[in-house]
Parts: structure tokens; sequence; C-alpha cells
């Protein structure tokens, strides 16, 4: 059985996480979305909440499941079984910053392969702070993330108000 862990911050999910997700899910028996909960970053949804949105975003993949974790990503990839580490890329900025975790990951622990995904031109130009912008502002929304994450955004932007 091939297990992979797909991580992020996912402050929120994009509509660009979820074709990963969905792409990574064909090729892969289990696939684990791993939440970081990052308590040196400041995100604007809890750990709780952007599992939440995901959970409701998966809700029908079969294969997909998702989980919070602290500490380094080699680690909970091995309590989760996995040996695999799934990663989307969209520019060559992505490249280089992945490249480095790639390799530092393999350094931690040599038993973990990371296979990157190109990204879904439609999704390409889509990140969480991008998102998070927009938000802000009240801009549209609609493409950029699933529908559930719409009115999450809306929802948090108006208590801030
Ligand atoms: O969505 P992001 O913020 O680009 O995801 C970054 C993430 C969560 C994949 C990365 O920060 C991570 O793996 N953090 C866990 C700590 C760790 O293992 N660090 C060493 C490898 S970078």
């Amino acid at each position: 059985m091939r297990i992979a862990v797909y991580p992020g911050s996912f402050d929120p999910i994009t509509n660009g996480h979820l074709d990963i997700i969905k792409r990574a899910s064909k090729i892969y028996d289990k696939l684990i979305v791993g939440v970081l909960d990052n308590s040196s970053k400041k995100p604007m949804f809890s750990a709780e909440d952007r599992k939440k949105m995901i959970d409701e975003a998966i809700n029908g993949i079969d294969n997909v499941t998702c989980d919070v974790f602290s500490g380094l990503l080699v680690d909970f990839a091995k309590i989760k079984g996995a040996d695999v580490i799934v990663k989307g890329l969209r520019t060559v900025s992505d490249f280089e910053y992945e490249l480095q975790m790639a390799l530092l990951n393999k350094a931690l622990n040599p038993e973990f392969e990371t296979m990157f995904m190109m990204t879904n031109t439609k999704y390409s130009y889509i990140s969480s702070s991008m998102v998070k912008e927009v938000a802000k502002y009240d801009g549209e929304l609609d493409g950029l993330v699933p529908k559930n994450v719409i009115t999450k955004l809306k929802d948090k932007n108006k208590r801030e108000i």
C-alpha cells in the first residue's frame, strides 16, 4: 500500500491545493493532508478550522484524510506509515524553496521521497496569501477557493470589521 502525505499551512485551502489533492489521490492508495500547526506563524485560521475546511472540501474522495501536525514533517509522515511527500509546484520561486525543503527532508530521513506535481495552469496564480488579500478587500473569491471556504473567509472578515 502506497501512502503519501501532502503537507502545508493551508491557511486556507485553495482550489490549487484541492486540484493537487484530487490528482495525487489517483496515484497513491492513501493520501493524508497534513496541516501544520506552527505556533511561530500567525495564521488567519486555527489549525482545527483549517482542518475542518479541508475535511469539507475532500468529502467524497474516499482515500483522502486530513490531520493536524506539529514538529517535523518526516516524523509525522513516519507515524502515518507514508513513504512519499507530495508537493505542488507553481513557479520557479516555489521550486527553489521546495528543493531546499526536499533536500532537508531527505537528509533528516532518507526513507522519504518528495514527489512534485505541477500546478494546473488554471490555478497557477492562486496562493493562500493572495486569497486572504482578495477577501480582505471584499473581492470575488469564486473560482479561487472551495465554496465552503468562501463562507468562512466572509464570516472572518465580518467579525474583524
Ligand atoms: O504551505 P507551506 O507553508 O508552504 O508548507 C510548509 C510546510 C508545512 C510543508 C513546511 O513548513 C514543513 O514541512 N514544516 C514542518 C517542519 C519541518 O519538517 N521542517 C523541516 C523541513 S522544511
